[in-house]
């Protein structure tokens, strides 16, 4: 367990970068800047219209603004508009956020690489949760833009034995928004030791818009015949079924809520969806592929998201239960956000059977996910 005062540092430093420090804004560039301290908050634009805004307090998008099929503009990402707010939030939600070191669980906090026995924080019991106690969502991290791109690079070093993982982890990810209403995230890391990493994006949607109610009538598709179902702690038994038959079949698309009640282990285990898919990949391990497609009919918003990942996580909100009031002053209800994240399946490094998370020295960790607006 760390002292009381490394728990909280990242607080400390947001609470007064909020309250000593004004936000300075800059626009003259594509990318518009505001600063308070060490918290700079990103407002990237397209032609199109549509905004996007992060900040570099755990690499979390505040806001995507985007068109319905008429044009009507609406933030479709749940969260708040300071950072406070974020560092507030009751059950620590991960609204927007990057997780990492190791993004979902790992079994018991502990795994083993060259004989050596490694030990995390039992955030989650029995088991690790997305990274720790301080994890890569309530950290600082190194913003610089690229006007160009239209894009931000945030940084950071993650040191060895941080939240017990080994190895000083140099780690990147990059968002850049397209003139047709994508945005590209691209993750980079190297590391001096062995260690287990899985990067991912914790955004929670609302294509209706957030605050809007449930998302039980959106429609996903997810681009996979298997899952790896959980044991009663949500770890992965190792087996990967077919999901042919079962309520988790999303190969053609279903709404979200049409099996969410079904009596059904899995589901109880989760309280609804929280389990990692098998992308069909089609042999290409590593290549981006489509991994899901969600449509909201009311709005006609889409989404389509696309991976170099092997697996998603599809999260149905079951934890959000109206306690959390967000950036427009709606509640968030029970299931009234999703989250789609691309990933390595949860607890890999104790499941040999997976494909690998361990970076090596010599490596480089790179992955990609896009996430494409479009309507219907
Ligand atoms: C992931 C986990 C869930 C939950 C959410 C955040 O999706 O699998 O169990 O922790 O993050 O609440």
């Amino acid at each position: 367990m760390k002292p009381l005062f490394a728990l909280s540092w990242p607080c400390v430093c947001v609470c007064l970068a909020l309250t000593v420090a004004p936000f300075w804004s800059s626009s003259a560039d594509a990318v518009e800047i505001e600063t308070a301290d060490d918290i700079q908050i990103y407002t990237l634009k397209n032609d199109s219209g549509m905004t996007v805004r992060v900040t570099n307090y755990g690499a979390i998008i505040m806001s995507i603004v985007v068109p319905d099929r008429d044009g009507k503009m609406a933030d479709v990402a749940l969260g708040y508009n300071d950072i406070a707010s974020y560092t507030n939030a009751v059950d620590k939600p991960y609204f927007g956020a990057v997780v990492g070191r190791y993004g979902n669980r790992i079994a018991k906090g502990k795994f083993t690489i060259d004989d050596q026995e490694y030990t995390l924080a039992i955030n989650n019991p029995p088991n690790s949760l997305h990274g720790g106690i301080i994890g890569f969502d309530k950290v600082i991290w190194d913003g610089k833009v690229d006007d160009e791109a239209n894009a931000v690079t945030l940084s950071y070093l993650a040191k060895d034995g941080e939240e017990g993982y080994p190895g000083n982890l140099n780690c990147s990810v990059t968002y850049r928004l397209t003139d047709d209403n994508a945005i590209e995230v691209d993750y980079f890391a190297t590391t001096d030791k062995a260690t287990p990493i899985n990067l991912t994006q914790h955004t929670y949607f609302n294509l209706k818009g957030e605050g809007e109610g449930t998302i039980l009538e959106h429609e996903l598709m997810i681009n996979a015949r298997r899952y790896t179902p959980v044991d009663e702690t949500l770890i992965p038994t190792g087996k990967t079924p077919a999901v042919q038959g079962t309520p988790f079949d999303f190969t053609t698309a279903k709404p979200i809520g049409r099996d969410i009640a079904a009596d059904n282990e899995q589901l109880k285990f989760g309280g609804g969806y929280d389990h990692n898919w098998v992308l069909d990949k089609g042999g290409q391990t590593g290549e981006m592929t489509l991994a899901a497609t969600v449509y909201e009919p009311t709005s006609g918003r889409v989404l389509e998201i696309s991976t170099t990942e092997p697996g998603i996580q599809f999260y149905s909100g079951n934890f959000l239960d109206g306690r959390l009031t967000g950036k427009s002053g709606k509640k968030y209800v029970h299931r009234g956000g999703f989250c789609l994240e691309t990933q390595h399946y949860p607890d890999s490094p104790n499941q040999p059977t997976f494909p690998s998370t361990i970076l090596e020295p010599d490596d480089e960790y790179e992955t990609k996910t896009v996430f494409k607006f479009t309507t219907r």
